[in-house]
C-alpha cells in the first residue's frame, strides 16, 4: 500500500492544469453501451475508478482501449449485460450501468453498491424510477435484476435530487416508448454533459441544465465522440490549496462550474482572479472564517466539504460547516485532529476552531475528498505529514502529487 509522505509549511506558487471530471466520465462510459459501435471519449483522466469502469465495460463484452487521454469504446460485441460484486464494492458508479443495460439489451443484473464510507447511500430512487419505467426489479443474492421488454416513458419526480439517479434514469428513458417527464432532477454539470452527449448520440432531451428533463425516447442512438469537462472538484481543491498555502491559477478549467467556491474563497479574504478557462487564488492574510453549507448544483459542493474544513482549521475565527448532502461525511475531522485542527462535530454540523499552525503527524486516508483534505492540511502543517491509503486519492485525483510537487510542494510516494 503506497502513503505520501509531506514536508509541510511550503508557499506553493504557480500554475496546475486541470484533468477531465472523474463524476463526467464515468456515466458517458456508461451510455455507450446504449449503442452498437466505436466511441471515442478525450480528456479521460487517468484514475482508479476510470479503470475500473474500463474493466467493468470489458466484463460486459465491450472492446476498450485507452491511448493517452482518448479512450476507445466499440460495444458491438457486448454480450453480458452484468455488474459483479467484485467491481461494484469498489466503485459505486459502476451502477451507472444499470439504466443503460437495461433499456438496450432488456435486462441487467448489477451487484447492490452497499454502503461506503460516509453512511448508507441508498439507491431506491434509481430501482423506483426503473419501475416507473415498466421494469421489473428483483434483488437476490446481493444482486438487482431488472427487466423490461421496452421501457415505456412515464412521469417521475424524484423527492431527492439525486446525481446518479437522474444520470441512471435519463440513460433508459432514452431508449424507452413515448415521453418521460424527471423532475426534481439534479443539475449538476456532470449530469448536463451527460444529456449532451446522449442527445448527440440522437436522443431527444429538452430542459437540459434545468430540473426538470423531458425525455422523448428513441429507437436507436449512434456512437459519437465526446471531450470530457474539466473536474470543478479538483480545480477547487486546488483553489482552496492557494488561499491556505500561496499563489495558485488552475487553468484549462470552466470557472462558471465554480461560483459558489469562488464566492466563498472570496469571504475568506483570498485574492481572486480570473480569465475565460483559469481561475487564480492567493492567500492573503488573515483567513477569515467563513461557514458553509452544502448544496446541490449550483451550491457549494459536498465534494469540496472536507477540504474546506481543512482551509478553515487555519482562519482566525470560528467557522461552521454543514453537509446537507451526506450527513455522516466527516471522516476527515479525527483525522484532521490528528494535526492539531480544532473541530467539534455534531451530527452534520462541523465547528472549526481556527488556529495560527497546525503540526504534521501519521494520518490515514478513508475516502476520496476526506484523503484531499489531510493532504491540504499536511501541506500547511509544520513538520512532516504521512497519508496512508491513499488508494483512496488515487480513485479521484490524477498525479496529484505531481502536480502539488509543481507548485513546489515537499511530497513523495512511498510504499508502505
Ligand atoms: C454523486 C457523485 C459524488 C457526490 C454526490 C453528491 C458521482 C460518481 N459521484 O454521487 O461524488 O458527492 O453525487 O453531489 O458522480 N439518495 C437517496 N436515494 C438514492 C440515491 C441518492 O436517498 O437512490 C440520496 C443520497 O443518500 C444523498 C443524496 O441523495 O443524500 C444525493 O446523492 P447522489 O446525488 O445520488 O450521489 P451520487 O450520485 O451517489
Amino acid at each position: 500500500m503506497d502513503k505520501l509522505v509531506i514536508r509541510g509549511n511550503r508557499h506553493l506558487t504557480g500554475k496546475v492544469s486541470i484533468s477531465g471530471a472523474k463524476n463526467a466520465v464515468l456515466p458517458i462510459m456508461a451510455a455507450t453501451l446504449l449503442t452498437d459501435g466505436v466511441s471515442h471519449i478525450k480528456r479521460v483522466p487517468r484514475l482508479r475508478d476510470t479503470k475500473t469502469m474500463i474493466r467493468l465495460l470489458d466484463i460486459i463484452g465491450a472492446a476498450t482501449d485507452l491511448n493517452d487521454d482518448i479512450l476507445t469504446i466499440d460495444t458491438t460485441t457486448v454480450n453480458n449485460p452484468e455488474a459483479p460484486y467484485d467491481l461494484v464494492k469498489t466503485m459505486r458508479a459502476s451502477f451507472y450501468v444499470l439504466g443503460p443495460l437495461v433499456a438496450k439489451f432488456g435486462t441487467a443484473r448489477v451487484s447492490q453498491p452497499g454502503g461506503c464510507a460516509w453512511g448508507p447511500r441508498p439507491i431506491d430512487l434509481h430501482l423506483k424510477g426503473l419501475e416507473k419505467l415498466g421494469a421489473e426489479v428483483t434483488l437476490a443474492g446481493g444482486y438487482i435484476t431488472a427487466k423490461a421488454d421496452r421501457l415505456q416513458g412515464n412521469k417521475i419526480n424524484f423527492e431527492i435530487s439525486s446525481v446518479g439517479a437522474t444520470g441512471n434514469i435519463v440513460m433508459a428513458a432514452v431508449l424507452a416508448e413515448g415521453e418521460t417527464v424527471i423532475e426534481n432532477a439534479a443539475r449538476e454539470p456532470e449530469i448536463v454533459q451527460l444529456c449532451q452527449f446522449l442527445n448527440l448520440m440522437g436522443a431527444e432531451i429538452n430542459g437540459v441544465g434545468t430540473d426538470v428533463l423531458t425525455i422523448n425516447g428513441v429507437e436507436e442512438l449512434s456512437p459519437r465522440d465526446i471531450a470530457v469537462i474539466p473536474d470543478r472538484i479538483e480545480a477547487g481543491t486546488f483553489m482552496i490549496a492557494g488561499a491556505m498555502l500561496g499563489d495558485i491559477t488552475v487553468c484549462d478549467i470552466i470557472p462558471e462550474h465554480l461560483l459558489a467556491v469562488i464566492d466563498r474563497l472570496e469571504e475568506t479574504g483570498a485574492g481572486i482572479s480570473q480569465g475565460d478557462d483559469w481561475i487564480r487564488v492567493k492567500q492573503l492574510e488573515p483567513i477569515k472564517p467563513v461557514d458553509v453549507t452544502t448544496a446541490v448544483y449550483p451550491g457549494f459542493p459536498t465534494d469540496l466539504q472536507a477540504q474546506w474544513v481543512a482551509l478553515m482549521g487555519l482562519s482566525d475565527g470560528t467557522a461552521v460547516v454543514t453537509d446537507t448532502i451526506y450527513n455522516d461525511r466527516f471522516s476527515h475531522i479525527p483525522e484532521l485532529s490528528r494535526l492539531g485542527a480544532k473541530i467539534k462535530l455534531e451530527n452534520n454540523v462541523a465547528v472549526i476552531y481556527g488556529r495560527d499552525e497546525l503540526q504534521g503527524a501519521p494520518v490515514m486516508s478513508t475516502d476520496i475528498r476526506a484523503s484531499a483534505s489531510l493532504i491540504l492540511a499536511g501541506l500547511a502543517a509544520q513538520g512532516v505529514t504521512e497519508v496512508s491509503r491513499i488508494y483512496h486519492i488515487d480513485r479521484g485525483y490524477e498525479q496529484i502529487e505531481e502536480k502539488f510537487r509543481q507548485l513546489g510542494a515537499v511530497i513523495d510516494r512511498r510504499s508502505e
